[in-house]
């Protein structure tokens, strides 16, 4: 656990996604306001089947983590931000690909609405890419829409660069959009 003190003089505390924390996750995702929503579509909660299914499926990835990793070299990591009430913040995730030649990883980030523009999208990056790094994942990517001006200046801030645009390739409340897909090289 890592302690950390936002631009406001909070502190949150930065941990490993564990069990333990998967419904405070999911109570987060679910409380998204309609930005949070629209541009985070790696989880989506609005009902409690999609809480029940959300939930499932990040507790299956955590338990079978080491049997993924060791069969198929895919390992699921997260870290949360949590607040003083202990509450999920923030989020963000690496879904890493290790295979003999090239190592790659996805990533995704959410922040709650009331905690943006603290600084805590750019503490969970850092600390991801540590993470990447220590993997020794050699390029981290990711996709984001293209009006996502927020997200795009947080990736570039760390060296991500836009690697392609693709049109109409996803939809977002109900219409078609255009996203980007950039990538960050850790090494050649
Ligand atoms: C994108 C997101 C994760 C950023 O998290 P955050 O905690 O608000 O970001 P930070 O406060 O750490 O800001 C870090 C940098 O991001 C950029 N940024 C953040 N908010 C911004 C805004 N409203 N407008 C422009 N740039 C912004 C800036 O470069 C900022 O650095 P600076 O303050 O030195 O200029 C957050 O806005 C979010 O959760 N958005 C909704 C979900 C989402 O879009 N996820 C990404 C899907 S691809």
């Amino acid at each position: 656990m890592i302690e950390v003190k936002l631009r406001n003089g909070e502190i949150i505390n930065l941990k490993i996604l564990g069990i333990n924390y998967i419904k405070r996750l999911c109570d987060m995702i679910q409380s998204l306001d309609d930005e949070g929503r629209s541009h985070y579509r790696y989880l989506v909660i609005d009902n409690y089947k999609s809480f029940i299914k959300c939930y499932l499926r990040i507790l299956g990835r955590l338990l079978l983590n080491l049997l993924i990793y060791k069969m198929f070299g895919r390992y699921f990591l997260g870290v949360i931000a949590v607040n003083g009430c202990k509450e999920v913040v923030g989020f963000v995730h690496l879904d890493i690909a290790l295979f003999d030649s090239f190592k790659h990883a996805q990533y995704g980030i959410v922040v709650r609405g009331d905690y943006r523009g603290r600084g805590i999208g750019e503490v969970l990056t850092r600390h991801i890419i540590g993470y990447a790094k220590a993997f020794g994942v050699n390029t981290i990517y990711l996709t984001v829409d293209t009006d996502n001006e927020a997200a795009i200046r947080l990736y570039k801030k760390f060296g991500f660069v836009i690697e392609a645009l693709l049109r109409r390739v996803d939809s977002r409340g109900g219409k078609i959009c255009d996203i980007y897909y950039m990538a960050l090289h850790l090494s050649q």
